[in-house]
């Protein structure tokens, strides 16, 4: 079902309008005006169905489903657990969450509960069976939305307990944490698990190994939370299913774990389109990289499950979208995967914080509104493309993004403390492999490499041995692996790997890690081509490792400093395989021209031609889209596609 046609649709908070009947009724007309097929029901409607403990009032909601079903609007569901009534706050502070300072929270805001808590856990289990009795087999009751935007960690002595009864399962004995911890250092050896707490700004706060764990702990932590509230409702509907929206470059959580859990991924998009320090297309990419990251954590279709149809209220400037910006966003969504386009949200609120945020129907409450024009042509052009729903991607690429060797990387000290720029340098790849038109999935080490042309490991900083096996074996049997500087570090604890580097990998890259240098901001270091298919010159920057070539052949060498000819670009032919060495963050110019070289004979961009510049070809599966993003208009083999235009082709036929 939920991947059966293209869905659009908006997070609906009924239960502010209870006191206005004639809006609820004006609602379903105009979600059906707007092509609105599904709503992301009651998110935040603890109170409303709990006003006092035991007191449940879920009329309001049974109402709701059945004035939608008769309009046939589907409902994902929400378990309310995102916010909290106040009275169950007063009489169980254990649910409120407790601060890194251990300052406890007061009532108020939203996401701030403990996910230990067992007061919690069992009154959202009442509250979950509740709506899941009641509803969960309604007709149009197709999928839950677990609570919202999951984030955050709690100190509490609830928490403090169960993360050291999850040390205590990893690593056994205390000797063994201590050792995986390095905690000799300044005589921080812990005599017994009890004497572990988490990291804290006025306690401990410089052992690595702690920080790690504590940062794989919540992760863990908010996905059994997550677990629960999925399994009280299948206790109830066991084939009921579930999905989270996750968010963007979020790191609190490791989403590959979580989305392990879940039937389908979902994130919430807040691009910052029109914004004057940076061109569409590159507005474009960013969203573009996390759309395929959200494709990537289940290797499926996802859902676009918020963006706003028209502005954010919370971002440095509440920039309107431009005519035709809606559809191209929604449409983006859909190239890179995702069966579903949702706004937050449907009807604009009259009070509190949000306002001024966008919405399907705004505060004038009109149909000749121009957000509500547009959004409903995209509700139109998504039945009128609902063929491609479903339809998988290819395997071309994949980057290599490790939640748990960003978080190691960048806690760190040294070598970059004014910023190591992690997205940055996996943009840099992205994007080029994007203009080319060349397909990118992200995997972790747990994934299946086979079926990539490509890998790549933009600074794969912690690479535990089993991983560098997986890659060596992969580019032995004939993958092709671009690394970069600043990978093969450091091991899963974080201890620092002795002996060559990177670890376990020297041979297959041909290359050695002798030296690394920092650079200041703006500071950079001049390289020049030695190789063929590689740009005539370029600059590095942020980090400038030294190497020294073990068997690779050099494609560019720096050209000033006194590293001065060792090599920048290196290529080794290994096994059947090749793997290219990037031992610094070159200029983006660079990335292109380098990523075509590389994918030249090994993978089919989605379109063959040249594109004009900021026009973007995707495949999906048998679909092709090509998207304008540029602020003129361009033609691509005798058709014109207007600023922010769609062109779709199901095979050679275009449907739109
Ligand atoms: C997030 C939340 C929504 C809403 C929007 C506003 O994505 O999930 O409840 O607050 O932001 O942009
Ligand atoms: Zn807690």
């Amino acid at each position: 079902m939920i991947h059966d046609i293209l869905w659009h649709g908006a997070d609906y908070n009924p239960d502010q309008w209870l006191e206005r009947p004639d809006i609820l009724e004006k609602d379903v007309e105009l979600m059906k005006k707007a092509g609105v097929s599904v709503v992301s029901l009651g998110i935040f409607a603890w109170a409303t169905l709990e006003p006092e403990e035991g007191k449940y009032n879920l009329d309001w909601m049974e109402e709701t489903i059945e004035r939608l079903h008769a309009a046939g609007v589907k409902v994902d569901l929400a378990t309310p657990s995102g916010a909290r009534p106040a009275w169950m706050a007063r009489k169980y502070p254990e649910v409120l969450r407790v601060n890194a300072d251990r300052t406890k929270q007061l009532f108020g805001g939203r996401h701030n509960h403990c996910y230990t808590s067992p007061v919690y856990r069992e009154k959202v289990k009442q509250m979950d069976q509740l709506l899941a009795r009641r509803f969960g087999r309604h007709p149009s009751v197709i999928l839950w939305h677990i609570s919202n935007e999951f984030g955050g960690d709690c100190h509490c002595e609830l928490c403090q307990e169960a993360f050291r009864g999850w040390l205590q399962k990893k690593y056994g004995t205390i000797a063994a944490l201590n050792r995986a911890w390095n905690t000799k250092f300044w005589s921080h050896e812990y005599p017994d698990f009890s004497y572990v707490e988490s990291p804290c700004p006025h306690g401990e706060n410089e052992l690595h190994g702690l920080k790690l764990d504590w940062k794989r702990f919540v992760s863990h932590q908010t996905t059994d939370f997550m677990k629960w509230e999925r399994d009280c409702i299948r206790e109830i509907v066991p084939d009921a299913k579930v999905c989270v929206n996750m968010m963007n470059r979020f790191d609190g959580i490791d989403y590959f774990d979580m989305a392990r859990e879940i039937d389908l991924a979902s994130w919430d998009a807040y691009p910052l389109w029109h914004r004057p320090d940076q061109t569409l297309e590159e507005v474009a990419l960013d969203t573009a990289m996390m759309h395929d990251l959200m494709y990537s954590v289940k290797g499926k279709p996802f859902w676009l499950m918020e963006n706003t149809p028209s502005f954010t209220n919370w971002q440095p400037m509440s920039k309107v979208k431009k005519p035709g910006m809606n559809i191209f966003s929604g449409l983006q969504a859909v190239a890179h995967g995702s069966d579903g386009v949702l706004y937050f949200q449907f009807r604009q609120s009259r009070g509190s914080s949000e306002k001024f945020h966008g919405a399907i129907v705004s505060h004038d409450c009109r149909e000749d509104n121009r957000t509500f024009v547009e959004t409903a042509q995209l509700g139109k052009i998504l039945r009128q493309i609902s063929s491609v729903a479903g339809e998988h991607k290819e395997k071309q690429a994949a980057i290599i993004h490790d939640w748990s060797s960003k978080w190691a990387m960048e806690d760190s000290q040294g070598p970059r403390n004014c910023g190591l720029g992690y997205w940055e340098e996996v943009m840099r790849h992205y994007n080029a492999l994007s203009r080319l038109g060349i397909g990118v999935d992200f995997v972790n080490g747990d994934s299946d490499l086979s079926g990539y042309k490509l890998v790549i490991a933009p600074m794969l900083y912690m690479l535990p041995e089993a991983f560098a096996a997986k890659l060596r074996a992969y580019v032995q049997a004939g993958g092709t692996l671009v690394m970069t500087y600043w990978s093969g570090v450091a091991d899963e604890t974080d201890l620092v790997w002795l002996g060559d580097a990177p670890h376990g990998l020297v041979d297959v890259l041909g290359v050695r890690r002798c030296e690394i240098d920092g650079m200041y901001d703006g500071e950079t270091r001049r390289c020049i081509a030695v190789g063929r298919g590689m740009p005539a010159s370029a600059q590095g920057s942020v980090l400038c490792e030294v190497a020294a070539l073990e068997g690779a052949s050099p494609l560019m060498i720096y050209n000033e400093d006194f590293f001065i000819g060792s090599p920048a670009v290196s290529v080794n032919s290994f096994g059947k395989g090749k793997a290219y060495y990037l031992a610094t963050r070159f200029e983006e110019g660079f990335y292109k021209p380098f990523y075509k070289t590389v994918t030249d004979g090994l993978l089919t961009p989605a379109w063959a031609g040249e594109l004009p510049e900021g026009v973007l070809a995707v495949r999906r599966g048998r679909f092709t889209f090509l998207q304008n993003a540029s602020e003129k208009p361009a033609e691509v083999d005798g058709v014109e596609i207007m600023p922010y235009g769609t062109v779709i082709y199901d095979g050679k036929k275009r449907i739109l």
